[in-house]
């Protein structure tokens, strides 16, 4: 074999002895320093396999001399984050608005876990923003149903609206036009009349003919100035803001048949902790009532969440 190597005349480089049509294949040994990384690398491989969790076997594996495992440092990861939220969740429960605005830190941790419980559970009805729709109040805005201090809507999240709790909001505005109390015509008048309220009337005429009649049945709830009662959750009329629209056609639809949405009653679903992180939420997004509204571009609560 030795008697067949040569060196090639141009290059001074050793040849294989191969040769196609008189090119010759010239035997060029690796780099000194690719040899070295790999030598390296296979070096690596071993320590690696031994010290690590690496060869299978039947349905295990060998675990490695150092016992490191992902899944236990995920484990321990979890643990930790309830461990901190377990902390937050202690102090939310039975808190009041002052105490958790006194604590920033409270405070960013019941705004973030009320948002992420917002998708969860009242987008559906109430939207991603909480801009609301036909039927389900915008939450975003400064009107109020049922009162929008802190704890009116703690407390309307935990009983829920005409739902299953034994104590839950009721305020029922009777099917004026499909139970027959009222006729046509006077519903077709007291649309105007409440159309009016909020200057919007087209005929003056039919809302005067009715304001005796708006005065006998509906300021009971409504007010005798139309400016709604929170206690029985009826809207104020006089607002030009509507929560199952305000056309004339969708005014008479409401007085003829009644509408009783329903919210359900929270209580039963979520952790009371949980109700006060949705009532901070629901309060901050809506300006709440009987506090300053907060200016939330000047928090940094915005941060880290989901
Ligand atoms: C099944 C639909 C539905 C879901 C889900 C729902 N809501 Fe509601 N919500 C309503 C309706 C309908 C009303 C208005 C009822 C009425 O008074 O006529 C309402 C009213 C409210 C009010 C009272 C508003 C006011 O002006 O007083 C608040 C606050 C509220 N919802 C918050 C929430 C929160 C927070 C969640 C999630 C935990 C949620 N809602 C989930 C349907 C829903
Ligand atoms: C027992 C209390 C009660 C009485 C009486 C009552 N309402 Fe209502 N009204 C309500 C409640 C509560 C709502 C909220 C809608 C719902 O979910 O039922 C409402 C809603 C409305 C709305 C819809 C407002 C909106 O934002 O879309 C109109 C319009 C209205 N009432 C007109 C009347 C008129 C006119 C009368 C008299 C014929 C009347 N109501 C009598 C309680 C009452």
């Amino acid at each position: 074999m030795a008697d067949n190597k040569k060196i090639d005349d141009i290059s001074g480089t050793e040849t294989t002895g191969h040769e196609w049509d008189g090119i010759e294949e010239l035997n060029t040994p690796m780099p000194r320093w690719w040899l070295w990384v790999f030598y390296a690398c296979i070096l690596w491989a071993i320590v690696y396999a031994i010290l690590m969790p690496s060869i299978p076997f039947f349905n295990s594996h060998f675990k490695g001399l150092l016992g490191s495992s992902d899944r236990a440092a995920v484990i321990n990861a979890v643990d930790s984050m309830h461990a901190e939220r377990a902390v937050y969740a202690n102090k939310l429960e039975g808190a009041t608005l002052e105490q958790i605005q006194a604590d920033p830190d409270l405070f960013r941790f019941a705004m973030a876990s009320g948002k992420s419980a917002f998708g969860d559970n009242c987008a559906t009805c109430h939207g991603s923003g909480a801009q609301g729709f036909k039927g389900y109040p915008n939450l975003n805005d400064d009107i109020w149903l049922w009162g929008g201090t802190f704890e009116d809507i703690q407390h309307t999240l935990t009983v829920g609206i005409r739902a299953a709790h034994e104590d839950t909001r009721m305020g029922l505005m009777q099917a004026y036009g499909r139970d027959e109390l009222l006729t046509r015509d006077q519903i077709r008048d007291l649309t105007q009349y409440v159309l009016n309220l909020s200057g919007q009337a087209t005929d003056q005429n039919a809302a005067g003919r009715v304001s005796e009649l708006f005065q006998d049945t509906c300021s009971s709830c409504h007010g005798s100035t139309g400016k709604g009662d929170p206690s029985q959750g009826a809207p104020n009329l006089s607002d030009a803001e509507w929560l199952y629209g305000g056309s004339a056609e969708d005014i008479y639809q409401t007085i003829y048949g009644g509408r009783q949405g329903v919210m359900p009653n929270w209580n039963e679903r979520l952790a009371p902790e949980t109700i006060t992180a949705l009532s901070v939420y629901v309060h901050a997004l809506g300006g709440g009532e009987d506090t300053p509204k907060l200016d939330l571009s000047k928090q940094p609560i915005m941060e880290g969440e989901e």
